[in-house]
């Protein structure tokens, strides 16, 4: 029986370790009857080893029996084994998506990890040495990737996963020095080519909880260690709410729902390029009561409700104006 409103939680950066056993479960333990799917935000292993993806594997299956999106963070590169931190993942029935999408009872996800490089008039370019084109050549990858996922999807309500930042708002907390590498507009590009609903990403973890991009749509920072000094009576997860409209409700009733789809990575075939997000309907106010069961806080209440017309309203990115020192001066998100 199709549902008129998925619940979907999201929160990254878990940064799994190996002596990480027990830690995880008990915060994962009513998910299933807060959300309908979870969406992993990178940084899901410390170091990226295959022990390390082991291990979360063990503490989430049996917490979490609801479908599970990720995409991987900077941390899941470090040791150079994220293909088979991928396959671990994988195997234990999580769509992990780099450049591609999957449909969940006609909901559609597309994520790919994102990349650095600067917001704005700041954002680096493509000129000089080639250690620097190569980093914008990386952005680009990532631009591409998520325009290739986007482009697959034909669901009324599209959600994108990414691990680093796609506007500047929801890293604003962080030292200004560090935003460069927190990461890039570039990202936003294909976010306002394409009707969406919603955006999550992690990876600034001193950064702001929700932001918007330049058409209007709510974007939340999900990094766990935000959630938790920022909300620390909610669960370390968001809920957003998706009403579901009749032909979202018809698609997930279609055989396709749930399977993933396919399509290669990041093959430069684009297609299917839509009006900029007018077509987005139905996301219902965040964190709210099916976060924890409290009420909402200040934030919470603010954050992107809107109506059938695709209007939202109210104001976000709360905490746009914090500014909290941090000693590190190399980013370690
Ligand atoms: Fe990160
Ligand atoms: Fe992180």
């Amino acid at each position: 029986m199709p549902k008129d409103i998925m619940r979907i939680a999201a929160v990254g950066d878990l940064h799994c370790t190996k002596s990480a056993q027990g830690a995880y479960q008990p915060l994962f333990a009513n998910i299933g009857e807060q959300a309908d799917v979870l969406c992993l935000c990178g940084d899901l292993t410390d170091y990226g080893t295959p022990e390390e993806a082991q291990i979360l594997v063990k503490e989430l299956l049996p917490a979490v029996k609801i479908p599970i999106v990720a995409v991987l963070g900077n941390h899941d590169f470090e040791t150079g084994q994220q293909d088979e931190v991928i396959k671990i993942l994988r195997g234990a029935g999580i769509h992990v998506l780099d450049g591609e999408s999957v449909e969940i009872d006609g909901v559609g996800f597309a994520g790919t990890k994102g990349y650095i490089g600067g917001f704005g008039r700041h954002t680096l370019g493509a000129w000089g040495e080639n250690g620097i084109k190569n980093i914008v050549r990386e952005a680009q990858d990532e631009v591409l990737k998520l325009e290739s996922a986007l482009a697959r999807l034909r669901t009324d309500h599209r959600v994108v996963l990414l691990h680093y930042a796609p506007i500047a708002a929801t890293v604003v907390g962080e030292p200004e020095s560090i935003f460069p590498f927190l990461g890039t507009s570039r990202l936003e590009e294909p976010l306002l080519r394409h009707p969406l609903t919603v955006v999550f990403h992690g990876h600034a973890h001193r950064g702001s909880l929700e932001g918007k991009t330049i058409s209007n749509i709510p974007v939340y920072n999900v990094a766990m260690p935000l959630l938790r000094r920022e909300r620390p009576e909610m669960p370390p997860y968001r809920v957003v709410e998706l009403a579901m409209s009749a032909s979202a409700l018809n698609q997930a009733n279609e055989p396709i729902a749930g399977a993933p789809n396919t399509a290669p990575n990041h093959d430069g075939q684009l297609t299917g390029f839509q009006p900029t997000g007018a077509s987005s309907t139905g996301i219902q106010p965040t964190a709210s009561a099916a976060d924890s069961g409290t009420a909402p806080s200040p934030a919470a209440a603010n954050t992107a409700a809107t109506g059938s017309n695709g209007n939202r309203t109210g104001p976000t990115n709360s905490g746009a104006q914090r500014l909290e020192p941090r000693s590190a001066i190399i980013p370690s998100n």
